[in-house]
């Protein structure tokens, strides 16, 4: 009885952590393949030191590259793997490249796939992602999803069986290390923050990072906002900010550019934060979690029930309309427990164990 998980990108590593946990817990076997789609230490290995991930089984080192060409890497690499270890079943995350490479592998190996985080959807063919994620679910036995939103989005395709409703594994996690981050992190000290007194953002959306004009409108909002603004930045965003013409990191005012950050200080700097303003699909949830009021730089979301709820607005990028929700968006009212009761990973392993037995 056992299970290989392909994970690769820096949100896959927070989902699965409690999973491998409850997976050892439960009894069942789990081979962790990272497929190296994520490789710096600050985008991988701090999550594993940090969130007690036992280290991978195997690393496919598989690098960046092109869509086509880092999914094929990955599935070559990953079918080898499958043929190698023969698992009961295979599971993915989210909806990366790895995810769908995993998916797509073990489907033609005829391994049943078990997908975390299904049924998710933005309604936008534009993202990558949205890609990854239709494909997966639609070659997936097991559907694990983290809220109504995503059944019934599954149920419109026609896609039924195997799907449990289980809640979200990144509250499982929120719960679990929200403590420890506030004992540990020394990032506010580090920052000469004070709680409550910046803002905390982030952007690596494809859509927003690699228009030259949008990404300099979205920093100047950013910029003009009267507060201090923290921006981790992801690897993407940096290589795009870099090639600005006259490009100076100086230049923003109260808007500070930081590396990207482990687990502890980024959830430090979010619960901190008197509002997050973001791209990233993850953090809209964590500041959900945390009640931190969420500017989201997109036009859709698949976590609706966030904005559904008061506490996310979207924003888009244009800069007139960001910089009037950095402003002017204060909710406030109830956060009425809508992803689960932090029990999602010892869910997913117990029907994970079911379905192995079976
Ligand atoms: C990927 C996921 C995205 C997820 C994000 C989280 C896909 C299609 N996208 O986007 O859904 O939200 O991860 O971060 O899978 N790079 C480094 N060091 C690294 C990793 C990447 O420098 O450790 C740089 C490389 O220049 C690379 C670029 O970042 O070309 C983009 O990385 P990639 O993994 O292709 O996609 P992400 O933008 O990270």
């Amino acid at each position: 009885m056992s299970v290989l998980t392909v994970v690769g990108a820096r949100p896959q590593f927070i989902k699965a952590a409690p999973v491998r946990a409850a997976l050892a817990r439960a009894g069942v076997a789990e081979r962790l393949v990272h497929t190296g789609q994520h490789y710096d230490h600050a985008m991988s290995q701090v999550f594993f030191d940090e969130l007690d991930i036992p280290p991978a089984e195997a690393n496919l080192a598989v690098g960046s590259g092109g869509h086509g060409e880092q999914t094929g890497r990955m599935l070559a690499l990953l079918e080898s793997e499958m043929q190698a270890h023969r698992p009961g079943a295979v599971l993915v995350y989210g909806d990366t490249n790895s995810t769908l490479a995993g998916a797509l592998a073990a489907a033609k190996l005829r391994i049943p796939v078990a997908h975390v985080e299904a049924g998710l959807r933005s309604f936008n063919r534009d993202m990558p992602e949205e890609i990854n994620r239709v494909l997966t679910d639609h070659c997936s036995d097991l559907l694990f999803c983290p809220t109504d939103a995503a059944v019934a989005n599954l149920r419109a395709e026609g896609v039924t069986g195997g799907v449990h409703q289980v809640g979200d594994t990144m509250y499982d996690v929120v719960l679990a290390f929200e403590k420890r981050a506030r004992e540990k992190s020394t990032i506010l000290k580090r920052l000469g923050l004070e709680e409550k007194g910046y803002l905390a953002a982030t952007l690596h959306r494809p859509a927003n990072v690699d228009d030259p004009k949008r990404l300099r409108a979205a920093l100047a909002a950013l910029a003009g906002c009267g507060r201090p603004v923290v921006l981790p930045v992801h690897p993407r965003t940096r290589a795009r900010m870099e090639a600005l013409p006259g490009w100076d990191p100086e230049g923003w005012g109260d808007l500070r550019f930081v590396d990207p950050l482990g687990y502890l200080d980024m959830l430090r700097l979010v619960s901190g934060a008197a509002k997050l303003v973001t791209d990233s699909g993850g953090l809209q949830k964590e500041a959900y979690f945390l009640g931190v009021p969420c500017v989201t730089v997109r036009e859709e979301t698949e976590w609706v029930e966030t904005v559904e709820a008061g506490w996310n607005t979207l924003a888009g990028a244009a800069p007139d309309r960001l910089a009037r929700a950095v402003a002017e968006f204060e909710p406030s009212g109830e956060r009425p427990a809508l992803y689960g009761r932090g029990d999602a990973a010892d869910r997913i392993a117990d029907i994970l164990k079911t379905t192995l037995a079976a």
